[in-house]
């Protein structure tokens, strides 16, 4: 098998936006349905490349706040599509090391599925050489809200609410924020995808449509990623900032966050 290229810098965490099946399956007269299910194989092939080259976290947009609002055949075939991607890969995703977990707002989605996911979740919870999180039933705006409610429930006074703080309390805590956000499918959004944790990601858009991402596309937005500077409000290179640089991880000045 090809070695997979090497880049300079590797994001630790790229966080990617799924976009673009329904269109994928119109251009080939199809229904959603089909380019919903040839996203799931994208989606494998993705999370093994990552793998391959070394990213540490990946976390994808599957079902966001506001897909509830489509039609009601297409929900309930993307509930069944994430049942049985789930039964079909779930085996081979635990041996190559992935660790599942999922962000989002599980109390409103039916028992089957909330089970499924929680048992993939526990399945694979010993593994750490990718973790993938998957964005099921996930806004943003719900994650930021989530966190203010869970740390009044701690009784945090207002005082105590700080970055790091309400950091803690967000559904992606145990992550570092992510370096590069990639969009598939054309539209330059975020659709209410990490409103919190995006605020230094680099952000990469792509015409692609999501069935048709694969390694050599995620190679393009690594090698794009490679040649940014990251400045998180430094002067960068060409001046004198100390916490300039294309780290991956953030530079040594900025603060961690969680
Ligand atoms: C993204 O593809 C998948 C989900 C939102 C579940 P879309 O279904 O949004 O595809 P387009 O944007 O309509 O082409
Ligand atoms: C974002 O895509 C959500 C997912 C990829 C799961 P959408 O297709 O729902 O976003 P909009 O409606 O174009 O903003
Ligand atoms: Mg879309």
């Amino acid at each position: 098998m090809a070695q997979p290229p090497t880049f300079e810098t590797v994001p630790r965490h790229v966080a990617i936006v799924m976009d673009g099946n329904g269109r994928w399956a119109r251009k080939r007269m199809m229904p959603r349905g089909v380019g919903h299910k040839a996203g799931v194989d994208a989606l494998v092939s993705v999370v093994q490349a990552s793998v391959d080259r070394g990213i540490e976290y990946l976390t994808v947009f599957a079902f966001s706040s506001e897909n509830w609002k489509r039609p009601e055949e297409e929900v309930s075939g993307l509930m069944s599509l994430l049942l049985v991607a789930v039964a079909k890969h779930l085996t081979k995703l635990c041996a190559d090391g992935v660790r599942i977990r999922i962000a989002g707002d599980l109390e409103n989605v039916s028992p089957k599925i909330r089970d499924a996911l929680l048992d993939a979740q526990a399945k694979t919870a010993a593994n750490s050489r990718l973790t993938l999180t998957v964005a099921f039933n996930y806004g943003g705006r719900w994650d930021i809200v989530q966190a203010c409610q869970k740390a009044m429930r701690d009784g945090l006074a207002a005082a105590q609410l700080d970055e790091a703080a309400l950091s803690s309390y967000m559904t992606m805590a145990y992550a570092p924020d992510p370096d590069l956000l990639i969009r598939t499918g054309g539209e330059v959004r975020l659709s209410n995808f990490l409103l919190w944790q995006s605020a230094y990601a680099e952000l990469y858009f792509s015409d692609c449509l999501w069935p048709d991402f694969d390694a050599s596309q995620l190679d393009q937005a690594l090698s794009t990623f490679a040649q940014r500077e990251r400045r998180f409000g430094d002067v960068g290179e060409s001046g004198q900032g100390a916490g300039a640089l294309g780290g991956a991880v953030g530079s040594t000045d900025q603060p961690s966050g969680h």
